[in-house]
């Protein structure tokens, strides 16, 4: 997979990709990414990429020339399956969402600022508007690492184990289960005894009853689909 990157701040974006599972997936060249600044896609001496808006109203607006200039270069050079534009009015990102991109060959991830950006930019360019949630953000490159983290920790080969994705809360539309590690007992408080036995089955049937029960009382949202 290939990730191009569009931002303003690229020095905001980096040090994600630089640590643990991403950095690790780079090197094994499971995953490509690229950053590319839109001021040198720039036409004029100050650099410009933002201006004042049309028909008045606090806040600049993204102009739609350097990101033109920079989504038609890239497309120039491969083809994209999906131009990702970063805003809080996109649809909300979930498991679902990140499982459905992770299979893609080729994104570009675009990174809002200021009050966004023109409306032709996502009328021409934009296939997909993903937002982290309801919230905003100064900007759209925090988005952008989160949800590059979802989508490359899902390819096959990222996670030392391949099960383990498989097994992550959301991934049946259900939390995942309690997890216990050693020792048995610390201050008093023991592991439960059936994880201790040994019984597979056994084991197997309280997670999948512990994970219902802990969907069901703090997200039943999830059980109704
Ligand atoms: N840019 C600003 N706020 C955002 C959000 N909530 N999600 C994605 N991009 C954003």
């Amino acid at each position: 997979m290939r990730i191009d990157i569009i931002t303003v701040l690229p020095e905001l974006l980096k040090s994600p990709f630089e640590a643990s599972i991403l950095k690790r997936a780079i090197e094994a060249g499971l995953v490509e990414v690229h950053f590319h600044n839109l001021r040198d896609f720039t036409t004029d001496n100050y650099k410009s990429i933002d201006d004042t808006q049309f028909g008045g109203g606090a806040g600049m607006v993204m102009m739609v020339e350097p990101i033109d200039k920079c989504i038609s270069k890239l497309k120039e050079e491969r083809n994209y399956d999906e131009v990702i534009y970063m805003t809080p009015d996109g649809d909300t990102l979930n498991q679902s969402i990140a499982n459905q991109i992770s299979l893609k060959e080729n994104i570009i991830i675009l990174c809002g600022h200021y009050k966004g950006v023109d409306q032709r930019v996502r009328d021409m360019f934009i296939t997909k508007e993903i937002s982290i949630g309801d919230y905003v953000l100064s900007g759209g490159e925090l988005g952008a690492a989160v949800l590059c983290d979802a989508v490359i920790r899902l390819i096959p080969g990222v996670l030392g184990n391949e099960t383990s994705a498989l097994t992550d809360s959301f991934q049946d539309n259900l939390l995942a289960p309690p997890i216990y590690t050693k020792p048995r007992n610390y201050k008093g408080l023991e592991v439960p005894e059936v994880l201790l036995s040994g019984h597979a089955a056994n084991i197997e049937k309280w997670r999948e009853d512990q994970a219902y029960q802990r969907t069901k009382d703090r997200r039943p949202d999830l059980l109704e689909d």
